[in-house]
């Protein structure tokens, strides 16, 4: 008798360790989550996006940007892919993506051909991810293992794309520590993947500021800027340059040699060199390409964990633009 409840009691026990750890194991994201069930995805990814930047190089750097500006809104869950709903205002009219943020279509055309292989398998989020990584590779950077196994919200969060939670052009060193450090994110992650600023273009209402107002610039940039940034605001604002004068088209670090000369274009960009905290690094990444690209795989891989859903959470969008 006594035995026999110990028994059942042991079996209890060990199946609640079980379910934990189950439970553990479906939150962690890994490289091999569909190498079952869409044996063909990377590929698929990969060409895709290649077309893309094949026509247009600077898409490359517009899917960078998208997977950080989902990652961090509510986690890495495709939640900007979403359109306005009756029921909800999605997050692509917020200030930092309103007219902005770009590749929502490149994103559709792979989605298009993941179902045609592997119908209801792949989330949008983990595409998102993925063309990120292939972006990177593609214009001279870095490559990773990319984690995957998230799955697609069902709403999305306008309020909180709209009100910080991604930090702007116009940020202090200390407003993007704190941004990054809210996401689970070290300084060090944000320096490095500051370095995305290596290829890409910024609107004139961005760094409008920063060229006529601030005096850590270097003269002959900020009078090359003005020229196509008119000082009046409102006039001119979607006219873009490009974010590192070095290399704009190469996934490189002359960004941070640029910093180092005071070309950074972005306020957000020059507080990372400006005799603060952040300097070593700077200069540190300047001379090591290597060593950026280490750290910046590193913090991709850590940014692509920011709360991801997963197991049984959310859903597989059957179309990245509304929930089921
Ligand atoms: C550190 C804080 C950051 C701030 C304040 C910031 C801000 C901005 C701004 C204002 C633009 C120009 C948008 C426009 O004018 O349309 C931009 C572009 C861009 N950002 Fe960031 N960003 C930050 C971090 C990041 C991160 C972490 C990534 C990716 C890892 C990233 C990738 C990009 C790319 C690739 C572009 C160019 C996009 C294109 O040409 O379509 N940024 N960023
Ligand atoms: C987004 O931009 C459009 C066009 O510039 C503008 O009409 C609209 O009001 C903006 N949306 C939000 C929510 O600010
Ligand atoms: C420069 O700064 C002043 C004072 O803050 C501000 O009124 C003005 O609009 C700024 N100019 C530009 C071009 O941003």
């Amino acid at each position: 008798m006594e035995y026999d409840k110990q028994r059942s009691m042991l079996k209890v026990f060990s199946m609640m360790i079980m379910i934990m750890m189950g439970a553990q194991a479906q939150a962690q994201l890994s490289s091999d989550f569909y190498s079952e069930s869409c044996p063909s995805l990377f590929h698929v990814v990969r060409q895709v996006v290649h077309r893309a930047v094949a026509r247009e190089p600077r898409m490359g750097a517009s899917l960078l940007r998208l997977f950080f500006h989902d990652c961090f809104v509510n986690g890495c869950d495709g939640s900007i892919l979403l359109d306005d709903t009756p029921s909800f205002q999605g997050e692509k009219t917020a200030g930092p993506n309103n007219n902005s943020v770009r590749g929502y279509e490149v994103i559709d055309k792979i989605k298009l051909n993941v179902e045609r292989l592997c119908p209801g398998v792949v989330s949008c989020a983990d595409i998102v991810a993925i063309s990120a990584r292939d972006s990177v590779l593609l214009l001279g950077g870095p490559h990773w293992s990319v984690k995957l196994g998230r799955r697609d919200s069902t709403k999305a969060n306008f309020v909180a794309a709209n009100t910080g939670v991604i930090p702007p052009p116009t940020s202090t060193l200390s407003n993007l520590i704190n941004r990054f450090k809210a996401q689970g994110l070290s300084t060090r992650d944000m320096v490095a993947l500051s370095g995305a600023h290596t290829i890409g273009l910024a609107k004139c209402a961005t760094f409008r500021n920063r060229i006529y107002n601030e005096s850590n610039i270097d003269l002959s940039f900020a009078t090359s800027r003005k020229k196509s940034c008119p000082a009046t605001a409102g006039s001119g604002d979607n006219k873009e340059a490009i974010l590192d004068v070095g290399s704009p088209k190469r996934f490189d670090h002359s960004y941070y040699s640029q910093l180092r000369d005071q070309k950074g274009l972005l306020t957000s960009d020059q507080v990372l060199f400006n005799d603060g905290p952040t300097d070593s690094l700077v200069v540190a990444y300047s001379r090591n390409l290597n060593a950026f690209y280490r750290d910046f795989a590193r913090a991709m891989i850590r940014m692509g964990d920011i709360s991801p859903l997963t197991g049984s959470k959310g859903q597989i969008r059957n179309n990245c633009r509304r929930p089921n």
